[in-house]
């Protein structure tokens, strides 16, 4: 059984591409990001802040604006409208959840797409859905690195993909079908998750429910991509899977910590700089 390090090779990417801000940085070019914060949701401003620090340690300007609450619908669109027209901006990302008198698809749909460094906006979840290159959402692009990275070939596995949410079950599943899995996602409806669960050959899992994956589940050298980030009342951090009782079961698995999140955010530093790169493009 080997316990994938993402935080390893997120911090391998993260070298990489401070050597690319560096060479943007000859050009005239410092990549930046605008990220846009709501409220004041503890666990927005942890992930908010992880952002930050990452872009600061590979060169990323990274501006954060912080607003209140109750911004209205109208407010934000302005000024995500003042972003797209920013040409030293390459990437708007809108951390999410939104307050819920703001629509969220509105909100997103405002953001230019090729500033859409999420992958959120319909032109890039459809550009990902028909396997055109655009935006990819960074879980999921972090997960498809760290299984590259060990050599998992997903070309005709059995995928189960459990949650599907927009942010990361559903461009998951786009990704390992446009890699020649067979997907099967799994969601809140679902009658018996275990049934598919015990016949897949990778798992991956985002739910937010500690120990929702059991040792009963899975079969005998599965591959488990854990994208659950839970607080227990003692104040550990845990993902989805019975970690414990289900690793000694799996040939791969990834640890919560220390798995997918810095995937995550190497991901989204990716995506940054792959639109800096088309802005210089464009200026050449
Ligand atoms: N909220 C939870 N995950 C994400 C993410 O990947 N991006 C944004 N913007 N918000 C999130």
């Amino acid at each position: 059984m080997t316990i994938m390090d993402g935080k390893t090779l997120a911090n391998e990417i993260q070298k990489d591409i401070a050597k690319e801000v560096l060479n943007l940085s000859k050009e005239g070019i410092i990549p930046s990001l605008a990220v846009i914060l709501v409220g004041s949701d503890p666990a927005s401003q942890t992930y908010v802040n992880m952002k930050s620090k990452a872009c600061k340690n590979v060169g990323i300007t990274s501006i954060l604006h912080e607003m209140p609450d109750n911004i209205s619908q109208k407010d934000l669109i302005a000024m995500i409208e003042n972003l797209n027209n920013n040409i030293n901006i390459d990437g708007i990302l809108i951390q999410l959840p939104l307050p819920s008198h703001i629509n969220t698809n509105a909100i997103l749909e405002a953001v230019l797409p090729n500033k859409d460094v999420d992958g959120f906006h319909t032109k890039n979840s459809g550009k990902l859905h028909s396997g055109i290159c655009g935006f990819v959402p960074a879980t999921p692009l972090g997960i498809m690195s760290l299984l590259a990275h060990y050599d998992i070939c997903v070309k005709g596995k059995d995928v189960v993909i459990i949650g599907a949410s927009n942010i990361v079950g559903k461009p998951l599943g786009a990704l390992m079908l446009n890699a020649g899995a067979t997907i099967s996602i799994c969601h809140i409806h679902t009658k018996d998750i275990a049934s598919y669960t015990k016949r897949a050959d990778i798992i991956c899992v985002a739910v937010g429910k500690p120990n929702l994956i059991t040792k009963d589940m899975v079969k005998q050298g599965v591959v488990i991509m854990d994208i659950g980030i839970n607080r227990l009342p003692n104040g550990k951090i845990v993902g989805d899977v019975d970690f414990e009782n289900v690793a000694p079961i799996c040939s791969f698995i990834t640890p919560v910590p220390g798995g997918v999140g810095p995937m995550t955010i190497a991901s989204l530093l990716q995506n940054t700089i792959k639109s800096a790169k088309s802005r210089l493009q464009n200026l050449v």
